[in-house]
């Protein structure tokens, strides 16, 4: 045996040196170090088992628990050597806890494998990562509410087809995030019951002769129960792929939020002004402010769907059980996490100091004969039927269009001309806020319902 395959786990079997291309791909130390953490404390619940259940002795156990603390203060203070040619980071915490407590530490991956090791690992750093985009997200939803409240009364154009619409409220434009955000967080709260079992004890895959407690190392790392299936258990990626899925959707509304900043903030439509600090200027044109900021959360989205694709191709095609294809989980749960925390947290600044301007607002919801449809109700509301009075009404914005006039600029005459049966009352129908305020359906645009909704949503986050 050569010297560098005595100091491996398998060297006895395996006789040749790892070629040098071969540890380069293996080698997964640099990505899945983050795991530490969870590594430690899974070692930790499964030692006290072991020696509860008396399958090691008590005495190897202290050792190894003291053991494994020190690897992680060492850790933590920066003081730990990583080694690639230890692999990961079970192997590289089990080699340095020989070194610290000597052969005892043989004793720790008793009745289990690396491949439930790295499933409890992860599901522990995915809940624990998944609770704090949820946490992100209630502030990302918290600077919505607050900007809403602020503005509760801007009127600015909704639109389809980026056409001007019908004027709606600035703050329940706001509103729509919110919802969509609050999706986001529900689907988390949805996930985290699902990825609520523990696989520690299904060893490679086939389960233990050992007398486990499972129960025991469960409840000991907070999960509601063990896994029911050990083959399952390690072959088990969902729940990597149910959180990129996650992190895909919350990007899509965190990119179309960006894509509609970038278009607010264009000079050809300037809705809205946004604070400098998340601006960028250019290095030739000297007047320029460019909002980066919102570019890279589009940007990253893009990535982030990336490697949600990417683990749906490596997991169609792997039997069961493990594989070592599915080492490559990590490296896309990591970069997607860190793409989506850095997005929420970004969208959070952009939305506090995002600015509406309320007279251009107001200017553009007048354009584009936004009161077309509350003409035609009104009519409805006279006792014409919906067809007939959509008629006259695309008649009555004919007739703006050919006098280049606004609806609300049109006199009772003409209006009156078009259809014989409208009163004076008719006039005030063009109003932008009288056409926001009638809007009083249940979710719909009245101020009266948009203020209904934030105090609603600011109890849902008490
Ligand atoms: N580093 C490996 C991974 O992340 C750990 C599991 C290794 N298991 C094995 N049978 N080689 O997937």
């Amino acid at each position: 045996m050569t010297k560098e395959n005595k100091n491996k786990v398998w060297g006895t079997r395996v006789k040749k040196p790892t070629s040098k291309l071969l540890q380069s791909i293996n080698s997964s130390i640099d990505i899945d170090k983050r795991l530490f953490n969870e590594d430690i404390d899974a070692s930790i619940a499964h030692c006290e088992m072991l020696s509860k259940q008396k399958i090691i002795k008590n005495d190897s156990a202290k050792k190894i628990i003291y053991g494994l603390k020190k690897i992680k203060i060492e850790i933590q203070k920066n003081k730990f050597q990583f080694k690639k040619e230890h692999e990961d980071i079970h192997l590289n915490v089990e080699k340095r806890l020989f070194e610290i407590i000597g052969d005892h530490a043989g004793f720790l991956h008793t009745a289990r494998s690396r491949n439930d090791q790295v499933v409890t690992d992860f599901k522990l750093w995915i809940k624990k990562s998944a609770h704090n985009i949820d946490k992100n997200l209630t502030l990302l939803i918290k600077s919505f509410l607050n900007k809403a409240k602020k503005n509760i009364d801007v009127i600015m154009p909704g639109f389809t087809h980026l056409k001007n619409a019908q004027p709606v409220l600035f703050s329940h434009y706001l509103l729509a995030y919110v919802e969509m955000f609050k999706r986001d967080k529900n689907r988390i709260k949805n996930f985290l019951e699902n990825i609520n079992e523990n696989p520690l004890g299904s060893a490679a895959l086939a389960g233990t002769s050992y007398n486990i407690d499972r129960h025991f190392t469960s409840k000991k790392l907070g999960f509601k129960k063990p896994t029911d299936n050990s083959i399952d258990s390690v072959s088990d990626r969902d729940f990597v792929i149910e959180f990129l899925f996650i992190a895909s959707l919350c990007s899509v509304h965190l990119s179309r939020l960006a894509e509609e900043i970038i278009i607010w903030n264009s000079d050809l439509v300037n809705l809205i002004t946004l604070e400098d600090n998340l601006l960028t200027g250019s290095s030739i044109m000297p007047q320029k402010k460019n909002p980066d900021s919102a570019e890279l959360i589009r940007g990253k989205t893009g990535r982030i769907f990336g490697q949600l694709s990417s683990m749906l191709t490596t997991m169609k095609g792997l039997p069961l059980a493990y594989f070592k294809d599915m080492q490559e989980d990590k490296e896309s749960v990591f970069d997607a996490y860190d793409s989506l925390l850095l997005n929420i947290q970004l969208a959070t600044e952009l939305v506090n100091g995002m600015k509406p301007n309320k007279t251009k607002m107001l200017a553009a919801a007048k354009l584009g004969f936004t009161t077309a449809t509350d003409f035609a109700d009104y009519l409805v509301k006279k006792g014409m039927s919906f067809r007939d009075a959509h008629k006259k009404s695309a008649t009555l914005v004919n007739i703006a269009e050919k006098n280049n006039l606004t609806l609300d600029e049109l006199d009772f005459l003409t209006i009156k001309k078009v259809e014989k049966s409208v009163e004076k009352d008719v006039l005030k129908i063009f109003d932008l806020k009288n056409s926001v305020n009638s809007k009083k359906s249940y979710g719909g645009t009245s101020p009266f319902n948009v203020n209904k909704m934030i105090n609603k949503y600011q109890k849902e986050l008490k």
